[in-house]
Order: C-alpha cells, then sequence, then structure tokens
C-alpha cells in the first residue's frame, strides 16, 4: 500500500514515459498523494488507460516524444497555462538497446541517445529555465544501477545511463543555488515492459539474460513509493531496492573483484 506523502498534494508534475512500467506507477502514486500530474508519452493508447481511474489529485495526459525538443516545450507551455507553475520533472521515459556493440547499427545507438540521453537534457533544460523563474522545482532523472557500474552487452545503455548520473549529480549543485533541486534514481530490476520492448541485437534475448541473473524484480509500485520518497527528501541519489544498494556499493569498493565477477559473466551470456 502506498503511503501518501503529504507534501506533494497540489503539487504540478510532469512525469514522461507515464503510460507504462515505472512511470506509469509513479504518476498514480503522485496523484495519490493529491498532486496534479501529467503523463507524457508516445503510446498513446497506454495514456488512455490511466484516464480511467479517480485520484485525491489528478492524471492528465500529453501525447508527446521525448526525443524531440519542441514536444517538450509545448508540454511544458501547457502545464504552466493551464497551473502558472511546474513543481516537479521526472524524466522518466526510456528504451533499451541490447547485444552485441559490434553488431549494433548505428540507427539503434542514435535512437537509444535520443530517447534516453536527449530526452532528459531537454526537458531538464526548459524544465529548469521556468524553475529558475519560480525559484523552485524540483528535476528528478532516471539512470539505473547501468549508470553506477558497467553492463555489458548494455553498453550504449549504459554509458548514457552514465552519462544521466554525471548530467544529474553535476547540475545538482550548481541548481542548489537557483533553489532547484536534482536528484538522480537509480532502479535495480523492476517489473515493467522495457525488456519485452527492447531492441535485441542480432540474436540476442535481453529479457532472458536479466532473469537468468536470479535476481527478484520488484514492482513498479515499490519502485514509485521509493522514488516519490527520495524527491520528497530532496535525495541526491534514490538506489533501490536494498540489494541494489549492495551490489553498486561493493562495486564502488572493489571494482576489479567485482568487474570479474558480476560483470564479465554478462559479456559472455546472450540467452
Ligand atoms: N525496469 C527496470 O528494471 C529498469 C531498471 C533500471 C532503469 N530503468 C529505467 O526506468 C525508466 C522506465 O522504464 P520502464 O522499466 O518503466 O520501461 P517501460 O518500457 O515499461 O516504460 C517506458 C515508457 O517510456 C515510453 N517511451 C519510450 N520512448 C518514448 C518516446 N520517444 N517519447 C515518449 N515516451 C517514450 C514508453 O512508451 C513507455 O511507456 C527507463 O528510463 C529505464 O531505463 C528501468
Amino acid at each position: 500500500m502506498m503511503k501518501k506523502i503529504t507534501a506533494f498534494q497540489n503539487k504540478i508534475v510532469i512525469v514522461t514515459g507515464g503510460a507504462a512500467g515505472i512511470g506509469r506507477a509513479v504518476c498514480e502514486a503522485f496523484a495519490q498523494c493529491g498532486a496534479h500530474v501529467y503523463a507524457a508519452d508516445i503510446n498513446e493508447q497506454g495514456l488512455q488507460a490511466l484516464t480511467s481511474q479517480s485520484f485525491p489529485g489528478s492524471i492528465t495526459t500529453i501525447k508527446m516524444d521525448v526525443s524531440q525538443a519542441v514536444d517538450f516545450q509545448t508540454a511544458i507551455d501547457q502545464v504552466v497555462a493551464e497551473h502558472g507553475a511546474l513543481d516537479i520533472l521526472v524524466n522518466n521515459a526510456g528504451i533499451a538497446v541490447a547485444g552485441d556493440f559490434h553488431d549494433t547499427t548505428m540507427a539503434e545507438l542514435e535512437k537509444i541517445i535520443n530517447i534516453n540521453l536527449w530526452s532528459v537534457i531537454h526537458g531538464t533544460k526548459l524544465a529548469y529555465s521556468q524553475m529558475i523563474k519560480q525559484g523552485r522545482g524540483h528535476i528528478a532523472n532516471v539512470s539505473s544501477s547501468g549508470g553506477l557500474m558497467p553492463v555489458p552487452k548494455q553498453t550504449m545503455y549504459s554509458a548514457i545511463k552514465h552519462a544521466v548520473t554525471g548530467f544529474s549529480h553535476s547540475l545538482r549543485e550548481e541548481a542548489a543555488l537557483r533553489g532547484v533541486e536534482v536528484s538522480a534514481i537509480f532502479p535495480g530490476m523492476v517489473q515493467s515492459d522495457l525488456w519485452d520492448n527492447a531492441i535485441n541485437v542480432k540474436d540476442y534475448n535481453m529479457k532472458k539474460v536479466m532473469q537468468g541473473t536470479g535476481l527478484k524484480p520488484i514492482s513498479a509500485q515499490e519502485a514509485a513509493q521509493y522514488i516519490l520518497e527520495g524527491i520528497a527528501g530532496n535525495k541526491r541519489s534514490i538506489i533501490f531496492p536494498r540489494i541494489n544498494r549492495i551490489i553498486v556499493r561493493l562495486y564502488q569498493l572493489f571494482p576489479n573483484i567485482m568487474a570479474k565477477v558480476v560483470v564479465a559473466p554478462l559479456a559472455k551470456a546472450s540467452k
């Protein structure tokens, strides 16, 4: 059962990738807390399913492509026109491209850069300007445990998530001087459509490889709880679940041993 966080009452929130998985659960959790949430996604059908529920707050849907800066501008303009402010942006939308880097096409590399990295830069750039004007706001960018440690066969995904980590942690210190908060979010394994929708290069099977790690994914609702608590506490890094915090910590302390024992086997796995 989701714990309600009263601080989010009447807050104006945009969540990208809100139609499914973690993003959808985050939209619902904010709306349960009384926030007015804009679920932004490219998947119109998924967005429609969100509007059938009622909440203490509200959920409005916006169809947009996060890789397009112009879509972000339109969305933020709409939100500010309707509410006069944007309190929280969660840059969550993302895709996975998995398989041998050597076999990955340039088009696939560009696609994941556009959706997973440019989205975060566009969204942050535009929301940040609005939040500076307000003198307040919070930007939360979804990275991954793969943004703190390497993930062979998800090389580009991991590289981009490391970029999101560095971007968010660097901006956090600049933004604090302007009254704006920035967090980076590091989920471990979460039940969602990410693995099913992954672009698998050649005969790679991301879902099977991830299942083969033996780690049990948490639900998207649990992930949302961690995310909302982290944002409410203005945490620099929101890392979950506990097993993921331990793995990441061990990698930071013993990178060579962890590379050999945990990371290298992923380079060999394919199905
Ligand atoms: N599920 C996990 O185990 C896990 C682990 C670590 C990090 N993450 C990250 O969490 C975030 C959410 O992923 P998820 O697991 O909920 O996946 P998901 O596939 O269930 O949801 C992703 C959402 O993003 C949307 N999206 C994709 N491209 C878009 C675009 N161009 N414009 C707008 N929306 C777009 C999709 O339509 C979908 O609704 C991603 O950034 C992912 O990298 C997930």
